[in-house]
């Protein structure tokens, strides 16, 4: 049952098809056609319905089915009728929006069906997550809350972490700050959403030539231009830095080819930033592990007014817990409040109070510690084996974090990520994190994740992936 109807551009604003088909009867069918032109914008908000009469005139319904039809999307909310004006388009019946164009994130896709052997950096541990700690912080937590926490929480986030993360971020990451610096958020994704979504900061943005695509995205669905850094042996070439008044850098480890920002251009930088009244974000993703040395401190630390420093708990607990922190220097925090809303609506306080827990009672380092030590034999298992097996392929980068990039001969990049693909190997290439507009040299390299495999499943993932690794050239 197909029909349709064209009114006349007075009645309705503009020309209108409706399709009556699907299941349920003639009325259910207009009241669906009529949601839809609705919801998508085709009848925008105030617009003036056509009498019933008319209507079902055009339609060849029984006026009676058009009445009710009308009847019943003024009680969803979708109509107002009004004596004398006429049944109109509710005021707030808001179109639907297209969803925002945001590039996947190589990694692991949440429905996709298991590889054999998922080596796609992203994720941590999944079977280390500390269940029976985390209950007994949470327990704690919950025990110990005042009734206040069960109210609407305050958007800085809770005192109790705040504090918390002010002296694990001293201690372990050099981090030089307060508790009202501090605003609690739901990971580095939303932190981005609120400095730039929110206005306190404006594009464009300098980004390092190699990084997540998925934040790129985020930036572009906020209007914010990204302008590629190249990257060389000492990370990101910041004398290059132009007219941006903000730059966005993985100082620790570069993500996701694995070097730390050198030194010197560390303290290059931080001058650019005080030469420009410019900021720095500094993405501490994985900042903890570190397998070779201590962790080097953050950048934050040397100059904390011109350092945004932004960490979750996304690599060290769990992606899952949605729990991440901004450490701002003074004049961002009253904007990065307000785009944050008048109450806390991301990070659960309960959520944030077992964190706190964690933290204090020293849970989060006993964490870390065994979390460093598995990720760090997990790699020496990895270069082991390349040395073992392909020896002309070389590791690049730092010992840390939870991925490693293997170097590849020139161009032969693809046809190893279909190789391995092929294999049941699950990983990607650098090609897939490199920004579209570079006009650095590429790259060629896999990009593999070792956190991810099960304990047992680990040696296998390990040689299946050399086993697809390309050939040494002649
Ligand atoms: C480069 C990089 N930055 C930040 C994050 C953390 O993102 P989020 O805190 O939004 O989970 C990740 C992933 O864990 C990452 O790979």
């Amino acid at each position: 049952m197909t029909e349709s109807w064209v009114n006349s551009a007075e009645r309705v604003g503009a020309d209108l098809h409706l399709e009556l088909d699907g299941p349920g009867g003639r009325r259910a069918a207009l009241i669906r056609a009529l949601r839809d032109a609705v919801r998508s914008g085709r009848l925008a908000p105030g617009t003036r319905l056509p009498p019933y009469r008319s209507l079902a005139a055009d339609l060849g319904l029984a006026r009676n089915t058009v009445s009710d039809a009308y009847a019943e999307l003024v009680a969803e909310g979708w109509l107002t009728a009004r004596q004398g004006s006429g049944t109109r388009v509710a005021a707030r019946a808001e179109p639907l929006r297209p969803p925002a164009r945001i590039p996947k994130t190589p990694g692991a896709p949440p429905h996709a069906r298991a590889p054999r052997h998922d080596l796609r950096q992203g994720t941590p541990d999944a079977s280390s997550f500390p269940r029976s700690a985390w209950a007994t912080s949470y327990r704690r937590a919950l025990q110990k809350a005042p009734n206040q926490v069960f109210g609407p929480g305050d958007p800085a986030g809770r005192t109790e972490l705040r504090e918390a993360l002010t002296e694990y971020l001293a201690r372990a990451r050099g981090v030089r700050t307060e508790p009202g610096r501090i605003v609690v958020c739901s990971g580095f994704a939303h932190a981005l959403r609120l400095l730039f979504g929110g206005r306190v900061l404006r594009g464009p943005l300098a980004v390092e030539a190699y990084g997540l695509g998925f934040h790129r995205g985020l930036l572009a669905e906020a209007g914010v231009r990204t302008v590629p850094l190249p990257l060389d042996e000492h990370g990101a070439r910041v004398e290059r830095l132009g007219r941006e008044r903000a730059v966005l850098l993985t100082p620790a480890h570069q993500f996701p080819t694995g070097g730390p920002l050198h030194p010197m251009r560390r303290a290059a930088v931080i001058d650019w930033a005080r030469a420009r009244d410019g900021v720095i974000i500094e993405d501490d993703y994985d900042g903890e592990f570190r397998y070779d040395r201590k962790p080097v401190g953050a950048l934050q630390g040397l100059d904390p007014e011109r350092v945004i420093h932004i960490g979750s708990v996304s690599k060290s607990l769990s992606p899952a817990l949605r729990l991440g922190w901004m450490v701002l220097p003074q004049r961002y925090v009253a904007g990065v409040l307000d785009a944050k809303g008048e109450r806390e609506a991301w990070a659960s306080a309960l959520d944030q109070l077992s964190l706190a827990d964690f933290i204090v009672s020293g849970a989060y380092d006993r964490h870390v510690r065994r979390m460093r030590q598995r990720y760090r034999v997990r790699r020496d298992r990895l270069v082991a084996a390349l040395a073992d097996q392909a020896p002309h392929i070389e590791v690049a980068g730092i010992a840390a974090g939870l991925h490693a990039v293997l170097r590849l001969p020139p161009g032969t990049e693809p046809s190893a990520v279909e190789a391995a693909t092929g294999q049941g190997v699950a990983l990607d290439g650098l090609a897939a994190f490199r920004h579209p507009e570079t006009d650095m040299a590429v790259r060629d390299g896999l990009v593999v994740g070792y956190a991810t495999p099960a304990e047992h499943a680990y040696a296998a993932a390990l040689e299946a992936l050399c086993a697809t690794l390309p050939p040494r050239r002649p």
